[in-house]
């Protein structure tokens, strides 16, 4: 990936920006890119201003695509840049916390008032927080019940809380955030000419632009760089989360190893032919051909592998299915993904489409449509922040 690759085409020239205090900025910053988008409230729409995409790698002297830990070092420079080539002019941010740094956990608590809750909650969330409480950020939320579900139904047997068999119980979704990621990421941002109003959990971000609200359960797949992020959703809100230690960037390094290419060669050919056959004929001999086809094959089935884990998982331990899988993040954009997501997970499977929750010119469709898994995060934290203003 260039500095701004095609993304650069920025719509800004297109879509007359004029901003003011109705603008908004979402900027997720990944471990491979960061990517920024604007929009403008207007008459209760959300309109796409501009967004782009910049690589992290040659800001942390390592190649164009490659993952990299951002410090403010490499980060801050790379987002003055992309700012400016994105033509971002709203400075109102949010900005995403990486998934990496939380733990997220569904519990099950007493129906107490909030203030009795938030003194139980704490002692829960320890028994499944591997470090000091001091050291996490702790959220947590109760979890709508609807009416007849069947955590209702169950609340007086799950009562393992308390002895009192008549105490009424509810889920409740504890998030615990790392300290020192939610500091990396306010030094980051401090560094930069924004004025950030929230930080987010880029969870929080994926779901609010690429979950439509829908009662059975949506599993929401952001394949990353380095990781891949499982959540389950239902009914807007999430159920659970899990992270995969293998990502697009995996592919990329199976393919440098099988064919001993340097990494830009083997992202660029990943990129052109992924998981298409067709398309690597015309590239290869035949017996490289073949292996190009194995080896991508096995880098993503290894990925799909233990999304199917967890997937199965979890319709055995909570008995209902997930009935979709969005897929999210660079991983997402790869030729032939979607079938073979369909045939690994026998559910039905599209891409996320944040951009379809925003108004852009029509021609445009086509392009938003093919990009907007890149810009799932960043779409979200700048819904949030118009929904609030
Ligand atoms: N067309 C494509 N085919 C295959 N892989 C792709 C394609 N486009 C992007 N990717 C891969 O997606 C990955 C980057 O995805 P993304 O931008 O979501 O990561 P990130 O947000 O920087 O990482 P993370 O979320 O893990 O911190 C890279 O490994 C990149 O090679
Ligand atoms: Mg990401």
């Amino acid at each position: 990936m260039g500095l701004l690759d095609t993304i650069k085409d920025s719509i800004s020239s297109i879509v007359p920006v004029t901003v003011g205090s109705r603008s908004a900025v979402g900027l997720d910053i990944g471990t491979s890119s960061i990517k920024v988008v604007q929009l403008r409230k207007e008459k209760g729409k959300a309109l796409l201003e501009t967004y782009g995409e910049i690589a992290i790698g040659p800001y942390a002297s390592v190649e164009s695509g490659r993952a990299t830990h951002p410090s403010a070092e490499s980060a801050v420079p790379a987002i003055k840049d992309l700012l400016r080539e994105a033509n971002v002019a709203a400075l109102d941010a949010g900005v995403s916390i990486p998934f990496s740094a939380a733990m997220t956990r569904v519990i099950k608590v007493p129906r107490l008032g909030k203030e009795q809750l938030s003194k139980i909650i704490p002692i829960e969330a320890r028994k499944f927080i591997p470090m000091p409480l001091n050291e996490v950020v702790l959220n947590w939320f109760i979890i709508p019940e609807r009416p007849g579900s069947q955590a209702q139904e169950s609340n007086r047997s799950l009562n393992v809380f308390n002895k009192d068999k008549n105490i009424d119980f509810q889920d409740a979704l504890i998030v615990a955030i790392h300290k020192d990621a939610v500091a990396n990421m306010q030094s980051i941002a401090r560094q930069t000419d924004l004025q950030v109003s929230f930080f987010e959990l880029e969870t929080f971000s994926a779901i609010r632009s690429s979950v439509e609200y829908e009662l059975s359960s949506t599993m929401l797949l952001d394949i990353g760089a380095t990781s891949s992020k499982v959540y389950v959703v239902e009914a807007g809100v999430l159920h659970f989360s899990h992270l995969i230690n293998l990502g697009a960037q995996n592919i990329t390094e199976n393919i440098m190893r099988s064919f001993t290419w340097p990494f830009e060669k083997a992202e660029r050919v990943k990129k052109e032919i992924g998981l298409n056959k067709n398309s690597a004929m015309s590239v290869f001999d035949e017996k490289d051909r073949l292996m190009f086809e194995q080896v991508v094959e096995n880098a993503v089935n290894r990925i799909f592998t233990e999304v199917n884990r967890v997937m199965i998982g979890y319709e055995k331990k909570n008995n209902k299915p997930i009935s979709r899988v969005v897929l999210s993040g660079g991983g997402a954009n790869m030729h032939g993904i979607l079938d073979f997501a369909v045939k690994k997970l026998s559910v039905d499977v599209l891409k996320a489409d944040p951009f379809a929750k925003v108004h852009a010119p029509a021609f445009l469709n086509d392009v938003l449509k093919g990009i907007g898994p890149d810009f799932a995060v960043a779409t979200g934290l700048a819904l949030r922040r118009l929904e609030s203003s």
